[in-house]
């Protein structure tokens, strides 16, 4: 089959936020304990930090991470992690029915994510607390000295503040699993105090209300458009979570649940204009994409201890999705989706990023090692970071139950600085490949730089410790040739090429 793309210098979206393309660690399952840090592993460092994992994570080139939490952060005592770790509080973690050592808290983790070369995302718990523990761990992190909590910082062994900049006021407040679930009224009045308060303390900050924890929620888009009324001028994003499955074991269907993604972006895109207009306001919101990933392989095997029938485990395997080769083609679609909304959608965090729904995995006191879907991610951190271009796509379709005329192609285009244009396509035709056609209008790029795909596998297929089969190579056939680039898509592939 034949599809078109056409991509000229002139049509652009946006410029991309490079935290598009951030991630999340939280405290659950084997993403802290034997994830990040692991202090009788080989490789640890003198912190007890991976080494390996922290070079898998800088191969990404993560801008920044969110930490606590996700459902863990509802029910957190931040200050359970800062002093002697020998007097620190073990906890019974309420959101996923396992046991806290608090062996790292805010010090551990701001040490992490210093070596791994990525900013923090912080959570604030206002699930089962509020506005004073919200403004008592902003100035811990972020007030210079001569306060109660900065001082306690310092005596802490941290003189500088951490001066941290994005700030999320609770997690999934919506959800009826979320540990002091409000409804949005409830959480869109205690969401403008905190957010009153945390300015009140720094003006430097930016903050992050919850939207929906997905598009299925009953009270989605209402709950945007309550928690907006109260705090539209107070905050500069809105959070939307997205997890897809293939629960039904129909990939084709599966891959077209991208277009599920671009429907909720434009609908909470227009909650907040038509806030913004009603508020008479000149000030901007735009979506933190804070959650987001296919996350379903896992479910059966994780019902024991989520259910509470082995008891409260220390950081037993939780949400340990194998990811297979039709994943890679689904978060190729889903950064594809970010990259062509790049006007509204600013921040993006893959959860997770280590052990829990994540491209990197470890073994306890052995290897880590890479997810199928830690290249598309790893090629978006890369590659996909300059200015969105507003491509036409022209491509044959299929229906599904939830939508019809899904394009086959799916693709996204971005111009970097230093004059590269990238494509980042997927064929979701899973028997055909596609002739491509790609007009580039104003664009002199005349020779391929980089031509990288994912294709030929099984879509069952997965990477392990044992081995990675499921990787990128070279693309073949692909030219630029007087404005127009031309390349063959194989069936269900993923592919990255740069022109320059
Ligand atoms: O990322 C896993 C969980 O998914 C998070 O803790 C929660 O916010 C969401 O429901």
């Amino acid at each position: 089959m034949r599809a078109t793309v056409t991509a000229h210098r002139d049509y652009t979206v946006a410029e991309i936020d490079p935290r598009l393309y951030g991630s999340f660690v939280e405290h659950l399952g084997r993403a802290v304990y034997t994830g990040i840090y692991e202090p009788d592993h080989p490789t640890a460092d003198a912190d007890g930090f991976r080494q390996d994992v922290i070079d898998l994570v800088k191969e990404i080139d993560v801008p920044i991470t969110r930490y606590p939490g996700g459902n863990f952060v509802s029910a957190y005592n931040w200050e359970d992690g800062i002093g002697p770790k020998e007097d620190r509080p073990v906890r019974l973690d309420l959101a996923w029915h396992t046991s806290e050592s608090n062996e790292v808290g805010i010090h551990e983790f701001a040490d992490w994510a210093e070596k791994a070369g990525t900013e923090m995302m912080l959570a604030v718990n206002l699930g089962s607390r509020g506005l004073d523990e919200a403004r008592n761990f902003l100035e811990y992190v972020n007030h210079p000295g001569g306060s109660y909590w900065s001082d306690l910082r310092k005596a802490n062994g941290r003189d500088a503040p951490w001066d941290v900049k994005l700030w999320c006021l609770g997690n999934e407040m919506d959800g009826p699993w979320q540990i002091g679930q409000k409804t949005a009224a409830e959480y869109g009045r205690i969401a403008f105090e905190t957010a009153k308060a945390m300015r009140a303390s720094d003006k430097s900050i930016e903050l992050v209300v919850c939207g929906s924890s997905s598009p299925k929620m009953a009270t989605y888009p209402e709950w945007e458009a309550t928690v907006l009324d109260y705090t539209y001028d107070a905050v500069d994003y809105v959070s939307l979570h997205m997890y897809f499955d293939d629960h039904d074991a129909n990939p084709q269907s599966f891959l077209g649940k991208s277009v599920l993604l671009d429907d909720y972006i434009d609908t909470i895109a227009a909650v907040i204009k038509q806030t913004k207009t009603k508020k008479r306001s000149s000030h901007d919101v735009y979506i933190s994409f804070d959650e987001w990933n296919v996350w379903y392989h896992s479910a059966e095997q994780d019902k024991a201890i989520l259910q509470g029938n082995e008891g409260w485990p220390f950081a037993p395997p939780l949400l340990e999705d194998t990811y297979d080769f039709a994943d890679v083609l689904q978060v190729g679609s889903i950064i594809n989706s970010f990259i062509r909304r790049a006007d509204v959608v600013k921040i993006g965090c893959l959860a997770q990023l280590v052990n829990v729904i994540a491209p990197i995995m470890t073994v306890k006191g052995g290897p880590a090692w890479r997810q199928t879907i830690f290249y598309p991610y790893l090629y978006g951190s890369q590659y996909g970071r300059g200015t969105s271009l507003d491509i036409r796509i022209d491509s044959p379709t299929f229906d599904t139950d939830f939508a019809k005329g899904i394009k086959y192609l799916d693709a996204s285009a971005v111009a970097a600085d230093d004059g590269a244009l990238t494509f980042f396509f997927v064929n979701r035709n899973l028997s055909e490949p596609i002739e491509l056609d790609v007009a580039l209008g104003g664009f002199d790029q005349s020779k391929i730089i980089m031509d990288k795909v994912i294709e030929g596998f099984d879509l069952k297929a997965v990477n392990g410790p044992d081995g990675e089969p499921v990787a990128p190579t070279d693309g073949k056939n692909a030219t630029v040739t007087n404005g127009r680039l031309s390349a063959t898509l194989p069936p269900a592939s993923y592919r990255m090429i740069r022109i320059g």
